[in-house]
């Protein structure tokens, strides 16, 4: 079977955003676990705030298509994103809540297709106490009610995440990283087992 392909996606598209550095230890833990790791920068598909009128006159945006096209192709996903007053942040919602007004087109699917049945692995990291954790189930929500993602059971919030890095990018206490490798694991268990099942 030809390897696991995974889309790794941040909430953050900040300039050393510490959300970014967790993904990459996920990205990590997954490549060493045997799975092709894409990112996407979400900024870069500079999707304009959502906003009907605009949709009518102009279209769902190209950056839209980007990552549908993205989300195609992968088995999994991981995800990491900040706690924004509790809850994920615009920029990931936004990227999200646009992919869902993109309807087929031709041979390519609508963006809620390439996201229906998508295993998904949610992390997050905070300088707080609690890491972002009072986001992570209203992601999980948003993910599987709206977008139709299955987010795997295991999550991780990474507290105090401006102290938790070494300078190689890795996650200097053990617990942490073992907690962040459970998410990991569940995910390519999980898209693995649906990737064979196709
Ligand atoms: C608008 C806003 C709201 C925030 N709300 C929270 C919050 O509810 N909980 C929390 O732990 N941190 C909160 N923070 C702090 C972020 O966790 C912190 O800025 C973090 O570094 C953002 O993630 P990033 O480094 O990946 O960009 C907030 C930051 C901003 C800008």
């Amino acid at each position: 079977m030809a390897a696991l392909k995974l889309l790794a996606i941040s909430g953050s598209a900040r300039n050393g955003s510490l959300n970014g550095r967790l993904l990459a230890a996920a990205v990590q833990a997954a490549s060493l676990r045997g799975a092709q790791v894409e990112t996407i920068d979400l900024r870069s598909l500079a999707l304009p705030l959502y906003d009907g009128d605009l949709e009518k006159s102009a279209g769902v945006p190209e950056g839209a298509r980007r990552l549908r096209d993205a989300l195609h192709v992968a088995d999994g996903v991981l995800l990491a994103t900040p706690e924004y007053n509790g809850f994920p942040t615009p920029l990931l919602v936004n990227s999200f809540d646009w992919l869902s007004r993109l309807q087929a087109e031709g041979t390519a699917p609508a963006g809620l297709a390439v996201t229906a049945g998508k295993p998904v692995g949610i992390v997050s990291a905070s300088p707080g106490l609690l890491g972002g954790l009072r986001s992570l189930n209203f992601t999980r929500q948003y993910l599987s009610m709206a977008i139709a993602m299955m987010p795997v059971p295991q999550q991780f919030a990474l507290w105090k995440a401006h102290e938790a890095f070494d300078e190689a990018g890795a996650l200097k206490d053990a617990k942490q990283q073992a907690s962040l490798e459970a998410v990991v694991n569940a995910l390519v268990k999980v898209a693995t087992a649906l990737k064979a099942a196709r």
